[in-house]
């Protein structure tokens, strides 16, 4: 009704000089009117000037005034010329006075103006304070319309079966709207243990299955000379007390670059470097990415992380290993384990790890270990008597786990279900 009122008004005539009048002469609240006067303004039906004007307002007590009489007044008339008593003066019901401090409060009321003594007087008793009350002018703006239009955001099959869509009006796109509030700001699980720690996430390193080859560079430049020498000798034709494999060890093969599909690539380049001063006992880790071209189900991804671990030193045994296997998985709250031997051409004897997921209902595999072979250890230079233990463990499977997540695309990749990590605590304190 008041958005009417308005576009039909501006139809015959140039302007609404003042929507205060405006509303006052239609009986329409004068705040309705400005709603609809911003609205219109805002789809520019319509042109508005702020107007500004000091008016003033009944305080409570001139708001009580202006409804029961003034106090004096009430006072005045009841008593009579030849006087009253109290109790008589309390019951006395005053009718037909003349107040003219009431009156004066009802003008303000209705918005009328009165004179500056008078408003002086009634700020005085604190009957009435100033107000700012803001209106405004009002013109056709660029897009007048008698009725507002209503606009579409949405083309529907209707409109085109319909025709209607030669005359729909679009909404326009705000281009200035805001967006939805963000809600990130949690941690992903993995990224806590790892790119935050700022770890590389790729090397170039070896291996001959299911890999993904480097195209440029696709092949190495630099290799010790010497180490490779005792390689090819170690493959070709054996020494320490193995045979080798009796093949023909090709140097282009070798020098392939590509993205590694294990940790292990890492722990052969430090055991090779510790392997050049003199012997010193040491513990490694990384936790890294590793590729390997695989087929992607719900517990295999191509892309994922390893966490790998080894203890060189002289005197260690499979008991060694076994022993920090089961205290590192049982921190992680994973106590019930299985180790089934298995083989590496690295490592002799080798166990693959297996731990009892609660959601599957079945024993997974969560990684695989052994003791270095010395065909690996001894052309790097490593002492005879120095054994090497080694881990290396799906940083994923333990992960789904310990957070009984059944998907590992959940978990990570572009498949990650961001739900998870929103829901997820920002922080994770100890694990009992
Ligand atoms: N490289 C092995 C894998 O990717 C793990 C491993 C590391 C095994 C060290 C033995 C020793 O499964």
């Amino acid at each position: 009704m008041a958005e009417e009122a308005v576009l039909g008004y501006l139809k015959n005539n140039d302007e609404i000089k003042d929507s205060g009048d405006f509303a006052a002469e239609r009986g329409i609240d004068h705040n309705e009117i400005v709603n609809v006067i911003k609205s219109l303004h805002g789809f520019r039906y319509v042109d508005a000037q702020d107007i500004k004007r000091e008016t003033w307002v009944l305080t409570d007590e001139g708001n009580t005034y202006a409804t029961l009489g003034s106090p004096e007044i009430q006072l005045m008339l009841a008593i009579p010329p030849e006087g009253i008593s109290r109790d008589e003066l309390q019951a006395e019901k005053v009718e037909h006075v003349e107040d003219r401090v009431k009156d004066l409060l009802l003008q303000i009321q209705q918005g009328q103006v009165i004179g500056a003594d008078d408003i002086k007087a009634l700020k005085a008793r604190k009957l009435i304070v100033p107000q700012t009350w803001k209106g405004y002018s009002v013109k056709k703006g660029p897009n007048y319309a008698p009725k507002r239009k209503k606009v579409v955001t949405d083309l529907t099959r209707e409109n085109f079966q319909s025709g209607e869509w030669k005359e729909i009006e679009f909404k326009e796109y705000n281009y200035s709207a805001k967006g939805q509030p963000l809600e990130g700001g949690s941690l992903h699980p993995l990224f806590w243990n790892f790119d935050s720690l700022f770890q590389p996430q790729q090397h170039p390193a070896r291996d001959s299955h299911d890999t993904f080859f480097l195209e440029t560079p696709s092949t190495t430049k630099k290799l010790p000379e010497d180490y490779v020498q005792r390689v090819k000798q170690i493959h070709e034709f054996g020494g320490y007390e193995s045979r080798g494999y009796a093949y023909d060890w090709k140097r282009e093969e070798a020098n392939k670059n590509l993205l590694r599909t294990h940790t292990t690539a890492v722990s052969s380049r430090m055991l090779y470097q510790l392997a050049q001063k003199p012997f010193a006992p040491k513990k490694y880790f990384s936790i890294d990415r590793v590729f390997r071209n695989e087929a992607v189900d719900r517990t295999h991804l191509a892309e994922f992380h390893q966490i790998e671990g080894l203890v060189c030193d002289q005197g260690l045994s499979l008991r060694d290993l076994i022993g920090v296997l089961h205290d590192f998985f049982s921190r992680l709250g994973m106590t019930k384990l299985k180790f089934k031997p298995a083989y590496n051409p690295y490592t002799e004897p080798s166990m693959e790890i297996f731990s009892y997921h609660e959601g599957f209902k079945k024993w997974v595999e969560v990684g695989n270990s052994g003791m270095f072979r010395p065909e690996m250890l001894r052309p790097m230079g490593l002492p005879e008597d120095v054994q090497v233990i080694a881990w290396g463990l799906s940083l994923e499977r333990p992960t789904m786990i310990m957070y009984g997540i059944d998907n590992i695309r959940d978990l990570f990749g572009h498949k990650v279900d961001l739900g998870l990590i929103k829901k997820n605590s920002i922080c994770r304190l100890g694990i009992e």
